[in-house]
Formats: C-alpha cells, structure tokens, sequence
C-alpha cells in the first residue's frame, strides 16, 4: 500500500508533536507574593534551573502575586493537583490540620536567623516535612524570608500602644493569640486582599517583613511602622505528593538538585531583600519607621512569651521543646 508523500509527513510530524508533549511536564508553581520578593525572585530562580538541569523535559510556570489562587484556594488546588507547587508561609499550614508549623509562628521564638536555621536544616525541620505526607503533600525545602515588623496608622512604643487596634493577620492561631494576648483583634484576611484591608479601614494594623510590606504598597495605607522583629515569617516549598511520586526518577532527582540551589539563593538575599525595601519604604517618605528602644522590646517579649505556653496545646509540647533545645 502506498501513501501520499504529504500524508507521511503530516504523520510524521503529528508524532514528533506527541512525543515531545508527552515529554514536558509541566510544573505550575503558584504563590501570592511580588515577583521582587524573596519568594518571588527564588520561584523564577528554581523554574530557569529546573528546565535547564532537566534540559527541557520540565517547563516551570510562576504565577505571582495570587494570579492564579489566593491563600487558601491555594492549599485546595495544590491537594486536587490543578497546581504542582507552592510555597505558602509556615503560618498557613493550621487550616490543613499540620497544627505543628505554627511554632514557627511563636512570637520571640527566634532570636536571629542562625537559630532558625537550626530548626529548618536539621532533624526537626524533617518531622515538620514528614507530617504533611498524610495530607498528599511533600515538602521540599524551607525558603526564608525574615523577621516580622508591626505596621499601624498611630506609633506603636509601648505594649500599651497596640490596644485596641484591629489587626490583618494570616491563618494561625498563634498569630490570633499573638494579637489577643496584646488586646488587639485579630483578622484573617488573604494576603492579595490586605492592602484594601487596610485601605478602607476594615482593619487598621498588620505585621510583615519589610519586603512584603513595601511590595504590597502597605507604605501607601499605613503610616508607622515599628522594628520590633518580633517573629518570623518563612515559607515551606510544598508539591502534590502524587505528582512527586510519579516523576521520572531522574528527573525528580534534576528537580531536587535545582530545589538545593534555589534554596541556598533565597535564603542568600533575603536579608538584603528585606534591608532594601525598608531602605524604600524610608525614601517613599510616606510610612514613619520607629526602632523600639532596648526597654520597649524588653516589654514587649515579656508580654508576648507567654503565648508559648497558651499555645502549646495546639502547637504540641513535644515539638515547641523540639524548638527549644535546637535553638538552645
Ligand atoms: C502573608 O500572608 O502575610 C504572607 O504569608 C505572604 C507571603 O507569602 O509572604
């Protein structure tokens, strides 16, 4: 039998189509904060190493700034596997019932960056990761981003200064308690909602690093920001399990060693990341930036500690300990 020259070759090609179809897979990597993040410059950094490493097979698509999910459709997309990856804050695990990521969420927990380190590249940062598996997701790496500043539209100096007000705060409880335990009332608000939040009054105060803080145009609807550093706020790069599990086994290695890279690069500039943009918000002239004196921050850790204990039901005594001894 014989076949047009034309039919063969349209074939052919059909073919050659399907093949390299099959052979990308393509990753969607959602997350809610600015490109110039972080975050959001680690995204773009894994997603050109993936595809180089893996030489084409995985194309890495970003989508910034909520485009595609805000906070909590995020997590659900990420389980039904309409994404592949994110990287939410580690005070967004609670409402998938991994209770136990919200030490990190413990005001004062930290006290600089080496001790968070501590937790996040050695044995206890492995049990965090290891509890997620139960909920069809895999952890990958822990991304930094820095400590957190309180924002408001009066001075915050003393602990008496954060009364009353309403405050935006991601999902977690200990962030809720965090917030009562200054008598203020907490809101969970999404992350793309809060600059209106703020904006129209619906809540008047917030905490953040500097980089989401500038990036998020909060400088535009808050005029004082205090340098308490009083927690911290990081991210866990997370994965549909499923997906993970089914790659190619030498691509998935390709994918882990890019993920090593991406990791070492974001937590190289976040500190300076978060310098710059408090170095803007200072230029932008809008926002007063207060550092609390040595007493002021004394006071204000005496009032927040015992939230540690309050939480330690929900949080586990088990792994604040855990915390503990690394950081000790
Ligand atoms: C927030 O909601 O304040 C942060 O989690 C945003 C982020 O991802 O840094």
């Amino acid at each position: 039998m014989k076949f047009p020259v034309k039919h063969v070759l349209a074939c052919a090609l059909l073919a050659v189509g399907a093949a390299t179809a099959h052979a990308q897979t393509v990753i969607k990597f959602s997350h809610v904060v600015a490109q110039d993040t972080p975050k959001g410059k680690a995204a773009e950094f894994f997603a050109k190493k993936a595809e180089e490493l893996t030489q084409g097979k995985v194309k890495v698509e970003v989508y910034a700034n909520s485009a595609l999910y805000k906070d909590k459709e995020e997590m659900e997309a990420l389980q039904l596997g309409s994404v592949q990856m994110l990287a939410p804050s580690l005070a967004k695990f609670g409402p998938l019932g991994v209770k136990e990521f919200e030490v990190f969420d413990l005001p004062f927990i930290f006290d600089n960056r080496e001790e968070l380190h501590k937790v996040t590249t050695g044995p206890v940062g492995e049990k965090l990761m290891k509890k997620l598996e139960s909920r069809g997701i895999k952890g990958l790496a822990f991304w930094d981003n820095g400590f957190k500043v309180f924002s408001a539209n009066k001075p915050l100096h003393t602990v008496a200064d954060y009364k009353g007000l309403k405050y935006r705060i991601q999902s977690s409880k200990v962030l809720e308690e965090q917030i009562r335990t200054l008598g203020g009332i907490p809101q969970v608000i999404a992350f793309g909602e809060t600059y209106q939040a703020l904006q129209t009054g619906v809540v008047d105060a917030t905490e953040n690093p500097p980089s989401n803080f500038y990036t998020q145009k909060m400088h535009e609807v808050q005029k004082h920001v205090s340098m308490t550093n009083h927690g911290y706020l990081g991210y866990a790069v997370i994965v549909n399990k499923k997906f993970w599990d089914g790659l190619d086994a030498t691509v998935r290695g390709q994918l882990e060693d890019a993920m090593r890279q991406a990791t070492d690069y974001a937590n190289q500039i976040a500190q300076d990341e978060n310098d710059q943009a408090m170095e803007a918000v200072k230029k932008s002239g809008r926002t007063t930036i207060y550092t609390p004196t040595a007493e002021e921050r004394a006071q204000l850790k005496k009032a927040l500690v015992p939230v540690h204990e309050k939480m330690s039901g929900r949080v586990g005594k088990e792994i604040i300990q855990d915390v503990y001894q690394a950081t000790g």
